[in-house]
């Protein structure tokens, strides 16, 4: 049986955190086995908020690369990609561009909270385009799933509804992908607030132990308890957050003792801080293993590239001869 496909990615705009890992990564991990899995480097969306960084990006594409290969993604099973390469993906967007009216560019929810988190004023094309264009990323290798974060979830509406225009207009060609959300679909940051990188709220997948109790010490916690023996609310508390996720054995103790006041955030978060550098020390391990095997790394993407590309340029003879694009009198002579 021919197995479903799968593609996802992310932005290189520095190195991924635990909001990823959660949200995201692990899901990867297990879906390797059974799905054939696509993986983008999305360097184009570099440029819709960080324009003026570009001498980055390459440095960044490198430490999602480590990231990746840290978690246990893995390119013996998957295909990594870098986006920017792959040219069919800027026409497929092309295309997909005269699908998509202003209006429910406009309307969509993490386009909206993304320009209301950054403030910024002038508002490329391409920045509103960009849900298009992430249509084109995940449709250029027909892809049937797309494992996101929740936030993601209006671009694969957008996808889904892209997809129904393209095969009502010309023909059933394209797969109407279906979103997978994470266990954990979002992991608070240090402040409650979304883990992002932007809000310097985050813990980093290759974060030394020293930082991740510094940051943990310095999180918030239930606003109600002032005092070590106060009673505590743990579904309102971040930290809780980060007990289920990277110490479940010991969650159901520590939730039953905040609620009656007997451990106090300190203590609650020391046991955080050391679940969370336990869990991550394997991934640090690898990490330092990939660090500095240039050659290797770049094999990765030269073969993940080539391969994306094959399928790349079937997509875009299926997608033209739908168009009637694929000219086959005066303009082939
Ligand atoms: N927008 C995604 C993010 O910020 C990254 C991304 C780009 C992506 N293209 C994609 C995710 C296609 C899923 C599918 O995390």
């Amino acid at each position: 049986m021919m197995k479903k496909r799968i593609l996802t990615g992310d932005r290189p705009t520095g190195p991924l955190h635990l909001g990823h890992l959660v949200g995201s990564l692990k899901n990867r991990v297990r879906l390797q086995d059974d799905y054939e899995c696509f993986f983008i480097i999305a360097d184009y969306q570099i440029l819709t908020d960080h324009i003026k960084e570009t001498e980055q990006t390459e440095n960044n594409i490198t430490e999602i690369l480590l990231d990746w290969l840290s978690v246990g993604m893995d390119p013996e099973k998957s295909t990594f990609f870098i986006q920017s390469r792959i040219p069919e993906i800027a026409e497929l967007a092309m295309y997909f561009s005269m699908m998509v009216t202003l209006p429910r560019l406009q309307r969509n929810p993490t386009v909206k909270d993304e320009i209301k988190q950054s403030g910024m004023r002038h508002i490329s094309y391409g920045f509103l385009g960009y849900p298009v264009s992430q249509a084109a990323d995940i449709l250029i290798v027909r892809a049937h799933l797309v494992p996101v974060g929740d936030d993601q979830l209006p671009h694969i509406e957008q996808t889904r509804e892209i997809a129904r225009t393209f095969n009502g207009l010309f023909k059933e060609v394209l797969p109407v992908p279906e979103a997978l959300v994470g266990e954990v679909p979002r992991l608070p940051g240090l402040d409650g607030q979304k883990m992002g990188k932007s809000l310097g709220n985050a813990i980093y997948l290759k974060d030394a132990a020293p930082e991740i109790r510094r940051k943990i010490d310095s999180a918030i916690t239930d606003p109600a308890r002032i005092r070590a023996n106060d009673v505590g609310h743990p579904e309102v508390c971040n930290i809780y957050q980060y007990q289920l996720a990277f110490n479940p054995e010991k969650t159901p103790e520590i939730e039953a003792a905040c609620r009656k006041g007997e451990i106090g955030c300190v203590a609650c978060k020391r046991m955080a801080s050391e679940a969370v550098i336990a869990y991550l020390q394997p991934i640090q391990e690898r990490r330092a293993y990939y660090q500095d095997k240039t050659s290797f790394l770049k094999d990765i993407v030269r073969e993940g590239n080539d391969r994306t590309r094959v399928e790349a340029k079937t997509t875009m003879s299926i997608v033209r001869q739908a168009m009637h694009f694929d000219y086959k009198g005066l303009l082939c002579a």
